[in-house]
């Protein structure tokens, strides 16, 4: 019998819970997962009061990602170099952090499109917040790519380079240089919040320059259709969801916790159903 949770605030609308459900079930594990919603000035107490329940492990969602860490025993690579867990683990050596949301991200969009790094790629990364920092992260660690990173920000993206020693391979750009240059990227992603449930109707870009092909992922899910994607589609893009990473790195915080390997492919159907309320 295992035991999860998720700490955050708020995380009361969380897919969590749903999530590992599905994932219990496909394995044939028992279990439960609970939301610990904690306000910020309960942090301190909260978390320790968490820490002392018999958890196997649990989430760590907004705002508390970066606040966590020194409340734990250790972090991995991915999280140290991040400066973000979201996904704790308890071990022998105690509390133990990890961040899946890069990994997830690219294990998802290589699950769907196998072929795409084979050969080196230029990239259009939009968005320098804490999503795109892990995606980034990953991208330079994994895959031989040339990476754009545009922001609205130009100052955030530069930084955000330079922090995750990405000089070699990117530089930063403004919006509309990227929207000038994008028939040249094989790939683009998107993770600002642009185009978020209930603003549907913005888009961070236009995407009419792009070519036919061209890999768009964006890691909004709410709307499971974004906007962006939406046009996406009509210039002959090659589509990847947000959903698709949102269950990817469940099902990484799953293997870290039990050491049990579920796919996410089985489950995307119905969570794209549970998404869109049917
Ligand atoms: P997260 O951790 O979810 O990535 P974040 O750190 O708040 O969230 O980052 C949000 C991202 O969306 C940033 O890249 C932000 O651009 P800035 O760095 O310029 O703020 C981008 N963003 C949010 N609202 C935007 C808007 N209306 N137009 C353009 N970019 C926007």
């Amino acid at each position: 019998m295992y035991t999860f949770g998720l700490a955050g605030f708020p995380v009361g609308h969380s897919l969590s819970p749903w999530i590992h459900e599905q994932l219990m079930e496909q394995t044939g594990v028992e279990g439960e997962y609970q939301l610990f919603e904690i306000t910020p000035e309960d942090f301190d107490e909260q978390i320790d009061q968490i820490k002392k329940q018999q958890l196997d492990g649990f989430n760590v969602t907004v705002p508390y990602k970066e606040k966590i860490i020194p409340y734990l025993d250790g972090i991995d690579a991915s999280a140290e170099q991040l400066g973000a867990v979201n996904t704790v683990k308890r071990t022998s050596a105690g509390w133990i952090g990890y961040n899946t949301d890069g990994t997830g991200f690219l294990h998802s969009l290589q699950a769907r499109f196998p072929d795409l790094f084979h050969q080196k790629i230029n990239v259009l990364l939009l968005g320098s917040g804490g999503a795109a920092r892990g995606i980034f992260a990953a991208l330079m660690d994994q895959a031989e790519v040339k990476v754009d990173v545009a922001n609205r920000t130009v100052s955030r993206a530069e930084a955000m380079i330079a922090e995750t020693g990405g000089d070699h391979a990117a530089r930063a750009v403004t919006i509309e240089e990227a929207e000038q240059a994008a028939g040249g990227y094989d790939l683009i992603i998107q993770t600002t919040t642009v185009g978020m449930s209930p603003n549907d109707d913005t888009s961070i870009m236009p995407l009419q320059n792009i070519k036919e092909g061209t890999v768009v992922s964006d890691i909004v899910y709410r709307p499971v259709m974004t906007n962006f994607l939406k046009e996406a589609e009509q210039k002959g893009a090659r589509l990847h969801f947000g959903h698709e990473m949102l269950l990817q790195q469940a099902v990484y915080a799953f293997q870290i916790w039990t050491d049990l390997h579920p796919e996410a492919h089985p489950l995307l159907e119905k969570f794209e159903r549970k998404l869109k309320g049917e």
